[in-house]
This record gives structure tokens, sequence and C-alpha cells, in this order.
């Protein structure tokens, strides 16, 4: 029988140095990209997908999360005496049910790998998706559903990549490749975490959004140090090469790297002129200044 993919992981446990001071006691994936945080873009990106559970890997000072994905009762009751039940409705509708999401505390910040390994007993013996927040993509078919469609075919690791310039591999989780004829799908022959441009083998390189076997935690049992002195998700996903099909997808839309400042930015510029009610607006703003 084929297999799907219902829970996605979230790590949020991350200190988000990048963007200190805002992110001292304000947990990085509550940044708003417009009006909106980046852990409920990407909640409703996986929603969107057909995920059902959602598990959070949280740490220190992340308790703004817990409460973003709660019913906020002062605020309901306030707006619901001024009138305002369509803004209840919006603040509502999109939200997980109780019992879909559930939480575990990473403890120390050990590296990607180490958060996912956290959740390795809420996910238990299935395939998963994880999403990184700060991987912001948009979109006309959400990005995991692109995904989805391919692991249904494949039924094996499948990482959403896309071409970035050489100078830059040091930055990403960059693929080695059997063949690639510049299509939506590659064939994985290996990975490494940020390459030098000299040593990188392409420059394909993998974004926050994978669909992970269950043999991925055996990998990362070992808790073994990678680069940057961080317990490296990459290392658990080059281990699994060549006993699993794993394949590359190159996704349609376009992807910001919300965990950088300059790509931050670029997303609040690209999402509010994207926006019906404000696009207009923000687009005379920008040719003022420019
Ligand atoms: P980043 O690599 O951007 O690290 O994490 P970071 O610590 O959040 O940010 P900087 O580099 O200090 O500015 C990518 C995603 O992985 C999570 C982060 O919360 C973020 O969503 N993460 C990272 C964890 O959950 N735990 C970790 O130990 C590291």
């Amino acid at each position: 029988m084929k297999k799907q993919v219902r829970k996605a992981v979230f790590p949020v446990g991350g200190l988000g140095t990048r963007f200190l001071p805002a992110t001292k006691a304000l947990p990085k994936e509550m940044l708003p990209v417009v009006d909106k945080p980046l852990i409920q873009y990407a909640v409703e990106e996986a929603a969107a997908s057909g995920i059902e559970e959602f598990i959070f890997v949280t740490g220190r000072g992340k308790h703004a999360i817990e409460d973003h994905f709660d019913v906020p009762y002062e605020l309901n009751q306030t707006l619901s005496e001024r009138g305002k039940k369509n803004i209840i409705d919006a603040l509502g509708n999109w939200m997980p049910r109780p019992g879909q999401i559930a939480y575990t505390r990473q403890m120390e910040p050990l590296g990607l790998g180490h958060a996912v390994w956290c959740a390795r007993n809420y996910v238990g013996n299935e395939p998963f998706a994880v999403l990184l927040a700060d991987d912001l993509v948009m979109s006309q078919e959400p990005c995991l559903k692109q995904m989805i469609d391919v692991f249904e075919e494949a039924q094996g690791n499948v990482v959403a990549v896309m071409d970035v310039a050489r100078d830059h591999t040091d930055r990403y989780g960059i693929l080695e490749v059997k063949h690639d004829d510049g299509g939506k799908l590659v064939q994985v022959s290996g990975l490494v975490e940020k390459p030098k441009p000299e040593d990188a083998p392409s420059t394909l390189s993998v974004i926050g959004r994978y669909i992970l076997q269950s043999e991925v935690f055996d990998h990362l049992d070992g808790q073994q140090v990678g680069a940057g002195g961080e317990i490296q998700l990459t290392d658990a996903l080059a281990a699994m090469v060549g006993s699993q099909p794993f394949c590359g997808l190159r996704f349609e839309g376009t992807r910001f790297d919300c965990g950088d400042k300059i790509g931050f930015f670029e997303a609040n510029i690209a999402f509010a002129i994207s926006r019906d009610d404000i696009g207009e607006a923000v687009r005379k703003v920008l040719t003022d200044y420019v």
C-alpha cells in the first residue's frame, strides 16, 4: 500500500541571532511578513497540502508561537462586543483543530538535525514533512503539495531545490546529482552542507522543505556534529542516499530566505505588492523612495 504524508514537523527552536535585537524576546518565526507571522504561512501551506498533524519543536522564549495557535479569548470577547465578528472569523478559520497540534522542546539549540530528531516519538514510523518557517515560498500551488505529488509516485525522500549562484553554495545544503537535464526532478546521489564554491558538487540548493522517511531518525540517533558545530539534518540525509529513493524537486514558485535581513525585506515587498488591499499604495511608496 502506498504511504501518505500526514504529519509535519516545524523546527522553531533556533536562536535567530541574525535578527537580534528583534529576536531577543520574540521568536524569529513570529516576525510578520506584511501582517502575518512566518510560522502561520508555513502552517497554512502544510494544511493546504493535506497535512493533518502539526508538530512544533520549540525552545526557550517561544511561548508566543503556542499562544498564536490558540483561541484569543479576551480579544475575541472585545471584538465581539464591538461587533467585529468578521475579524474573529479571520483570526480563527485557518487554525488547525484542537488536538492536531503537538509541542515538544528541543531544550538546547544543537542544530536542525537535532531539532528534527526531537520529534521522533511524535512522528513514529511513517513518512513526514519538515517545513522551516523562515523559508517562505510564494507559489500558485503550495510548495509542499508539489512535493507530496512527487512523493506519491516516488515513495522516498523528496527535497525542494533551487538553483543558486556558485559563489553562494557555502550558504546552503547542496545536492550531488546523478544526472541533471534541467528538468523538474533530479535523482540525488549525495548532499553536502555549505560547501565552498570550488568544492560544490552542483549549484542545486536544498530549501527548507523536506519529505523524509522515518529511517532518518536512526541516522540522527548518533547525534553526530557536522558543519558549524551543529547536528546537521543534511548529514543524516546524505547517509540515506543509496538505501532509499531520493529526489530533488525544482519547485514552481519563489523562495524568500526570511532568516536573512535582505530576504525578509524582499519577502515583505513581494507579498505587500501582491495584495489587493495595499498593493497599489505600497508600489507608490516604493516608487516615491526610489
Ligand atoms: P537557522 O539555520 O536559520 O538558525 O534555522 P537560527 O538559529 O534560527 O537563526 P540564526 O542563524 O541564529 O539567525 C533554520 C530553522 O531551523 C530551526 C530554526 O528555528 C529555524 O526555523 N532550528 C535551528 C531549530 O529548531 N533548532 C536548532 O538548533 C537550529
